[in-house]
């Protein structure tokens, strides 16, 4: 019989934001392979969750739940499990944890719901294991674990570079609605990044956030954001899932205020002025039969946080 393991809480209940990316340009690849990047994250209220429960010395388990959990291992590979066993590592714990992840975010689709789970990880064993970590000192850590990490702790919007991992919060008035249109199928981030090496970077585009994106967010107006949304990506996105194209084509139809593939694909954001008119367009995509599903979400939301212990 297992002998009781801690006197800590008995679970504890995180979770954290999807994330699309208003502007992404993309430099030509570092030394390492990585590509240095100038982007503005919102993280939107579309979430994961995750309940950490105590488990037996060195254990780390994984359950997947919800949308793509099929596609999800549960073993090493999981980012959340590498998530858990580098905290327990760089912290000395020996504790081990049960993870039980419920996942709305489809699985890649550009919105880092594997990134969401890593750093919803990284705080509900920070509170299980009562080491008592604030998101600063949390953030080096999900830095390494992937590009989209330390974004899905800060959640808001913010201002990204370095590849991806370096953030800082940008100064954004007003809440904005967002129509996700899910593709059927996902794309691979490396071969997403890949694709943009082959069809060559198109310099002399400043590889910088733009002044009039950082302006549209300071005066909260979605008019003016529209315009500014934009996306390197897009080009190797919709070159590897041509039939992208039409759904990206129907913001005009709809009069959306402006569209954007999100990160590496194949998710397409389209924003526009009013809940009324979300729930339009969501209705509309959901029956256009270009994609598999639309969700309305808005922009921005807090960063993973404890929902309950
Ligand atoms: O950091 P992350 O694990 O999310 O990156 C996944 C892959 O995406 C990397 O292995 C790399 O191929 C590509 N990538 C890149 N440049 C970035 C971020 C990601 O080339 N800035």
């Amino acid at each position: 019989m297992a002998e009781p393991i801690l006197p800590g809480p008995l679970a504890v209940r995180v979770r954290a934001p999807a994330k699309i990316n208003l502007t992404l340009r993309v430099g030509p690849a570092r030394p390492d392979g990585f590509h240095p990047l100038a982007t503005v994250y919102q993280a939107v209220s579309l979430y994961e969750e995750v309940i950490a429960m105590p488990a037996e010395p060195g254990v780390i388990d994984i359950r997947v739940s919800g949308e793509g959990a099929d596609q999800v291992p549960a073993d090493d590979r999981n980012l959340a499990h590498r998530a858990a066993a580098l905290l327990a590592r760089r912290t000395g714990m020996s504790l081990g944890v049960r993870l039980s992840i419920n996942k709305s975010v489809p699985v890649a689709a550009g919105l880092a719901g594997g990134s969401a789970d890593a750093a919803a990880t990284l705080l509900a064993c920070s509170v299980l294991w009562e080491l008592d970590l604030d998101h600063e000192e949390l953030l080096p850590l999900a830095a390494e674990l992937g590009s989209d990490v330390p974004f899905a702790l800060l959640g808001g919007t913010a201002v990204g570079s370095g590849r991806g991992e370096a953030v800082a919060p940008a100064l954004a008035r007003g809440s904005y609605h967002w129509v996700l249109a899910f593709a059927d199928g996902g794309l691979s981030t490396p071969a997403v990044y890949r694709r943009y090496d082959e069809l060559g970077p198109t310099p002399p585009e400043p590889f910088e956030v733009s002044a009039g994106l950082m302006n549209a967010l300071r005066s909260g107006d979605a008019r003016r954001l529209g315009p500014e949304l934009i996306n390197d990506l897009q080009a190797p996105a919709l070159d590897l899932m041509p039939s992208l194209r039409k759904l990206v084509a129907l913001a005009e139809e709809y009069q959306a205020l402006g569209v954007v593939v999100s990160g590496s694909g194949p998710t397409v954001a389209f924003l526009v002025e009013s809940e009324a008119d979300a729930v339009d367009l969501t209705v509309a995509l959901s029956g256009s039969g270009l994609c598999r599903s639309a969700r309305y979400v808005t922009g921005p939301v807090q960063g993973a946080r404890v929902l309950g212990v």
